[in-house]
């Protein structure tokens, strides 16, 4: 029986007894709950926690539910939620929205759906919003954000005719903080090995987002805040944005300036910084425990963990604050920790097939950022910067360029042994 098949299984055994295979996805349980149980091989240097007697548990056990990472404090935990809560906030008019946006909270595009239809945060799932960039310049490449939405229905900027579009699919945010805590030298090492290429600006390294273009989790959080909500920050930059003269004089001067205050944004990014990262399925059988470790032998053999890089140590030592805010870094709970990825966090060029004329930050348009491929289990049908691959295999074959030699090597495998990377693949 596959592991979808089990847990739909499981999960219909659980409702038949009880409510408890909903409760736990319930708004007010999701956070509160028992930190996971893992394998061995996602277990981030700390013994695991002892198993939860709830008999929900089984639904926090899914890929994608916002589980926090173990051992927290209380309160780190109290942080932990408040910030959820923001995640999770529906921002108004008058608190400065939009004017022009794409969501009024995070958890919008941030979720995933599961069986009962309840959002859990993950980022994706059925019925996932993505983002279009698009410019029309000869010479500079570089996307625009398009806006779908805005208050008060004002009017919306066309993408102008002759546009070139890419879309973006949203990233899951399990693990983010724990990516932050990569050291720099850890990811600029992976040059010499994977060939790629560190997206470097003024001397920093850039490591989020499908282009490395963002550097930290913090300022994600401060350009989500802006560019998806129209939310300005008080941090260097972004607390200058005009009030829309457009707006009722009494809206205008009832919204704060800047909009959300630093508070809001250092929880936001603590909130994604102690989400524990994607679990790997348990397998349950033996037989499920060898294919899985005879995929990830394929995956190394063919050239994959190249690129898609598997462990880290994140850094032993916080860092200092940042220039554009504190450094979410500092938790002990993300310092010192073994985790596995699957990503060089660098630029490749994987061929024109790919490249989609729409730039973002310093990568060229035919160049993305190896995806990291933890929780690649939750998003097996929505794969690539743009989610073109909806499965493994075609995600594979999607491979040109500088991993053309991967894709050759994976279509020379005979059918049992593809069958057995899909399975490694599928357990992450
Ligand atoms: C309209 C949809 C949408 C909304 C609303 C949205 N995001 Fe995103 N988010 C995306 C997409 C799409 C990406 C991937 C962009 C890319 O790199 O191409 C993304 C990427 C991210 C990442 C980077 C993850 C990584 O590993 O690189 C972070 C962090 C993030 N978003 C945080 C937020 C926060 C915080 C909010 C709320 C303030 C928010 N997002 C609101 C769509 C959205
Ligand atoms: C030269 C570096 C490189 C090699 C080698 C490589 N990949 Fe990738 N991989 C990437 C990059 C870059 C992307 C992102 C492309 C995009 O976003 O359009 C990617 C994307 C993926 C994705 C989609 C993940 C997601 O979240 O969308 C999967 C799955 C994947 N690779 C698996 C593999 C497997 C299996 C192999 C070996 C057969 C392999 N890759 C070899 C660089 C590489």
């Amino acid at each position: 029986m596959n592991k979808k098949a089990s847990r739909f299984i499981s999960c219909v055994l659980l409702l038949s007894l009880s409510v408890f295979c909903i409760a736990p996805m319930a708004p007010k349980e999701v956070h509160a709950a028992q930190p996971n149980t893992r394998p061995k091989n996602g277990n981030h240097g700390q013994a695991p926690a002892p198993a939860s007697s709830r008999p929900g548990k089984g639904g926090n056990m899914r890929p994608g539910v916002a589980t926090p990472l173990p051992n927290l404090t209380a309160q780190q935990m109290a942080l932990f939620q408040e910030g959820k809560a923001l995640f999770e906030k529906h921002f108004m008019d008058n608190e400065g929205l939009g004017p022009r946006f794409n969501g009024r909270s995070c958890i919008e595009c941030h979720h995933n759906p599961m069986i009962n239809g309840v959002q859990t945060i993950g980022g994706f799932g059925a019925g996932y919003r993505s983002n279009l960039r698009f410019h029309n310049e000869p010479t500079d490449l570089t996307g625009t954000l398009f806006h779908e939405k805005a208050i008060r229905n004002l009017p919306l900027p066309p993408i102008p005719d002759a546009s070139l579009i890419s879309k973006r699919r949203p990233f899951t945010l399990l693990g983010a903080g724990m990516i932050d805590a990569i050291s720099d030298e850890a990811i600029l090492a992976n040059q010499a090995t994977s060939g790629g290429r560190a997206a470097m600006v003024d001397g920093q390294l850039f490591r989020f987002g499908s282009q490395a273009h963002v550097k930290s989790l913090f300022d994600f959080v401060v350009g989500a805040l802006f560019a998806e909500l129209g939310l300005t920050s008080p941090v260097h930059g972004f607390t200058s944005e005009p009030v829309n003269p457009d707006l009722p004089l009494n809206l205008q001067s009832r919204i704060p300036q800047p909009n959300v205050t630093m508070d809001t944004v250092q929880k936001m990014v603590d909130f994604i910084a102690l989400l524990a990262p994607p679990v790997p399925a348990t397998p349950a059988t033996a037989q499920q425990v060898a294919d899985i470790r005879s995929g990830e032998q394929i995956f190394r053999g063919i050239g994959c963990a190249r690129c898609h890089v598997p462990t880290y140590q994140t850094r032993a030592v916080a860092l200092p604050p940042g220039q554009m805010g504190p450094s979410p870094v500092v938790w002990p709970a993300l310092l010192n920790k073994e985790i596995r990825p699957y990503s060089d966090f660098l630029l490749h060029n994987l061929g024109s097939t790919l490249d989609d004329g729409v730039t973002l930050g310093v990568a060229r348009s035919f160049e993305y950022r190896t995806p990291p491929l933890w929780g690649v289990q939750s998003r097996h049908n929505i794969l690539m910067h743009d989610g073109r691959a909806n499965n493994l295999h075609h995600a594979i074959l999607y491979h040109g360029g500088e991993a053309a030699g991967s894709r050759r090597e994976y279509l020379s495998l005979n059918g049992a042994n593809r069958h057995l990377l899909i399975t490694f693949l599928e357990s992450l």
